[in-house]
């Protein structure tokens, strides 16, 4: 495994509509990952950082937030994602470890397709 695997942008963006991530799962989804990558032994290998709102909160439930994982190889690109906690576990290991894309939570109006 290379000795960086990948980056995983989570969106928190507030707003006081209460319909943005960061009234959602964002900011217990930025926690999670940042626990998983610690319990999983990446913490040196995926970096976790924030993204501003890219209109995508309206296909998120309350549970959910938008995030888009780069690596770990190439033709994955940028995965986009609405997801909460509770798939994080599944994120990195299927996506950051295997490399195969969580096709069940892709946000599939903003992903592109390789193919
Ligand atoms: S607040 Fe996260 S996509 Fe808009």
């Amino acid at each position: 495994m290379p000795d960086y695997v990948g980056h995983v942008l989570v969106c928190a963006t507030p707003n006081e509509d209460g319909n943005h991530c960061g009234s959602k799962g964002g900011p217990e989804m930025r926690q999670s990952f940042n626990r998983a990558l610690v319990d999983h032994g990446l913490l040196e290998k995926v970096t976790v950082s924030g993204v501003g709102c890219t209109s995508q909160h309206g296909l998120c439930d309350q549970s959910q937030c938008t995030v888009i994982v780069y690596g770990p190889k190439r033709e994955l690109g940028g995965t986009w994602y609405v997801a909460s906690p509770d798939d994080v576990d599944e994120i990195i290991t299927e996506h950051l470890i295997n490399g195969r894309v969580v096709d069940r939570l892709v946000n599939k109006e903003k992903n592109v397709d390789f193919e």
